[in-house]
């Protein structure tokens, strides 16, 4: 099932690979060495990754999202976690305010960089095209709609949606761990 012909990074190089994942083959990673994946993960086409990342069990990286911010940067993805297409999770951001952005120059004049991470937890959806500054962290089945923007930690099992993000309503917390219950006896797992 794995796909070794990756023509963008060397999969062999990665931190860590699980079993039963699916990596398109124009997915980019900038640094495999900072790189897990653990078991039933799938990261689709064009999809570029820049930062250290830790991806766990039964998570889903759909085409075109991009996980930024250079390799000091850090972005967790927990179990059952997912992005729609077209996610950007910013763990790092140049300063706008006062510093020159680009990377051509040294880091000293780059004003005050942001340096931080990412944590998205278990059961958190991030929607197509949605945002997601650095240092925030999705709480366990927090999710956002399409379109949105994250600059701050969503609340454990709400859903929000708008520029910035705003709670929208409650996501079904028993429903969600039933499934996932039912799932887990289904392939016999503990
Ligand atoms: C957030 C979402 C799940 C809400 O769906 P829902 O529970 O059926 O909510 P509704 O459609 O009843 O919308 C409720 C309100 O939120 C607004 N709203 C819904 N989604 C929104 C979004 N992404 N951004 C801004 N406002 C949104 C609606 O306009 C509506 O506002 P109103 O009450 O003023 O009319 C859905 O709209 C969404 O964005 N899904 C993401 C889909 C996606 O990215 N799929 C990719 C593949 S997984």
């Amino acid at each position: 099932m794995i796909n070794n012909n990756n023509i963008f990074f060397n999969i062999s190089k990665l931190k860590k690979l699980g079993k039963n994942v699916i990596i398109g083959k124009t997915v980019r990673v900038r640094y495999p060495k900072l790189v897990e994946i653990g078991n039933n993960v799938i990261i689709d086409d064009f999809t570029y990754i820049s930062t250290s990342l830790k991806i766990h069990n039964n998570v889903h990286i759909s085409s075109g999202c991009k996980i930024i911010g250079g390799k000091k940067s850090f972005v967790e993805m927990k179990e059952y976690s997912t992005l729609a297409p077209n996610v950007v999770l910013s763990a790092g951001s140049d300063d706008y305010i006062g510093g020159i952005a680009t990377p051509m120059i040294p880091f000293e004049y780059k004003g005050n960089v942001q340096i931080g991470k990412i944590v998205i937890n278990r059961h958190c959806i991030v929607g197509a095209s949605s945002v997601v500054l650095p240092n925030v962290t999705f709480y366990e089945g927090s999710s956002v709609g399409a379109l949105s923007l994250v600059n701050k930690d969503l609340e454990e099992w709400k859903l929000y949606v708008g520029i910035p993000a705003k709670f929208l309503k409650d996501r079904n917390k028993n429903q969600i761990l039933n499934l996932e219950k039912r799932y887990r006896e289904a392939i016999n797992e503990k």
